[in-house]
């Protein structure tokens, strides 16, 4: 199969808007895939005189053909916790998340549930998530066997609480760890799944479950670890009292060796200069969640003090629903783009689409198989219209460079410019 359309692939982080030598972009260009994978991509011409004969001819032109959006953090058992009013965190967390995730003991809904989360983030071009179940390992069983039906490259894990929350939702180190081995064995590796030891934070768990984090850690080194961290200022304050001999936050996880460059830290907004530098000196990855971060009041993520430190530190992008209020990483980094504004600064659109594709795939340690359009890669594509509805299409009237053009997207897009969706090859999208 060739996927015709304007081929868009970042080949490292765009320092400006004119730094055209990090991606590469072609007006014409085509994308050959065979069994899933990208065999070539560049211009069609050329593309097309090297394939062999006898393939299928997809033309999206005009519009524009990039890899798959890729979200950082998201909570698959919060898609009825999405819209809740008017709380921060922790109340947010007590008064709505925990009695939904009870919920998820049933598989029945978990894979009704799930069903839906995927529908969803293919309907809004994202073909990757890094994500949370909930604490029963039916939920995590039944993300992973969706995920795995639709051929998709996932991130997840159960959460592991053992306190600070409902009964009904939590367990115990050893259970937690029971059941991660368990699931672990039965998903990792499988597909195109990838298993995350997830303790939900530190308040949920107590100082024996994140020894049995750090003990999984240890037996299955290649895993990816994801938590909270630094969201809210209430939040820090009650872990300062759960872990009273902790110097900081991002301590706790530092001393249970949770840290790591498959270490995925949600949120990360109110970090000292000592916890920045950790998360640097260990390669850890901290996650921007800007529509959570604002909908929830929880801060200003500094995405670029992080990036420009002396020190910087490895970023993500996310949506963190249900925290978050849109499943679409163009409607995140539109959010993304305000915060930094408020920051006094100015993400450039070709930087922004760097990191929902190829930056991400990197935070995740992800990009030998997604976030590209490079031969060898799974063929996880998004097709975007930037002339998708009336408003855009008017406002593209005034609009001369690729730059524009995507920042138009980023601004204005929502699922409607999602023309296809392609997961391993395959039209996913359509097909809803
Ligand atoms: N901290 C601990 N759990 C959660 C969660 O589900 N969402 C957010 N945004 N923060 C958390
Ligand atoms: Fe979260």
């Amino acid at each position: 199969k060739l996927i015709r359309g304007r081929l868009l692939s970042f080949k490292a982080e765009p320092r400006s808007i004119d730094d055209h030598d990090a991606y590469i972009f072609d007006e014409d260009g085509a994308v050959l895939v065979e069994d899933g994978v990208i065999l070539a991509s560049g211009g069609f011409a050329q593309v097309a005189a090297g394939a062999e004969a006898g393939y299928a001819v997809v033309d999206h032109r005009p519009h524009l053909i990039l890899p798959g959006f890729i979200d950082a953090h998201a909570h698959f058992p919060q898609m009825q916790v999405i819209a809740s009013y008017g709380a921060e965190l922790l109340d947010w967390l007590n008064d709505y998340t925990f009695p939904e995730e009870t919920r998820f003991s049933d598989i029945q809904h978990g894979r009704h549930i799930a069903r839906l989360f995927f529908d969803e983030l293919l309907r809004n071009g994202t073909t990757t998530v890094a994500a949370y179940c909930s604490v029963h390992k039916e939920s995590a069983e039944a993300f992973f066997a969706e995920a795995l039906a639709r051929n998709m490259c996932v991130v997840g894990g159960k959460v592991m609480m053992d306190r600070n929350a409902p009964a009904a939702l939590t367990d115990t180190p050893q259970s937690s760890y029971d059941d991660t081995k368990a699931l672990i064995g039965e998903w990792h590796g499988r597909g195109r799944l990838n298993y995350a030891v997830t303790p939900r934070f530190a308040i949920t768990s107590s100082p024996e479950q994140l020894e049995m984090a750090a003990a999984l850690m240890r037996e299955f080194p290649d895993l990816h670890m994801q938590t909270h961290l630094s969201e809210n200022h209430d939040e820090i304050a009650l872990t300062a009292e759960v872990y009273p001999d902790a110097p900081d936050y991002t301590g706790i996880y530092e001393q249970y060796g949770l840290l790591g460059p498959k270490a995925l830290l949600g949120h990360c907004i109110h970090l000292s200069e000592r916890e920045a530098d950790v998360l640097s000196d260990t390669g850890s990855v901290a996650v921007f969640c800007p529509t959570s971060n604002l909908f929830l009041g929880s801060g200003l993520f500094d995405y670029q003090r992080y990036r420009k430190r002396e020190k910087p530190l490895r970023l993500a992008s996310a949506t963190d629903v249900g925290g978050g209020t849109n499943y679409s990483m163009l409607r995140t980094m539109d959010e993304g783009y305000k915060v930094i504004a408020l920051n006094g600064e100015k993400l450039n659109p070709l930087a922004s689409f760097w990191q929902i594709t190829r930056g991400n795939a990197e935070a995740l340690s992800l990009s030998e198989r997604v976030g590209t359009l490079e031969p060898g890669t799974d063929a996880d594509i998004v097709v975007l219209n930037a002339r998708a509805t009336p408003v855009m299409e008017l406002r593209m009237e005034r609009v001369e460079t690729l730059a524009e053009e995507l920042f138009l997207l980023q601004t204005l897009a929502d699922d409607r410019a999602i023309v296809e969706t392609y997961v391993a090859g395959e039209a996913a999208k359509s097909a809803l």
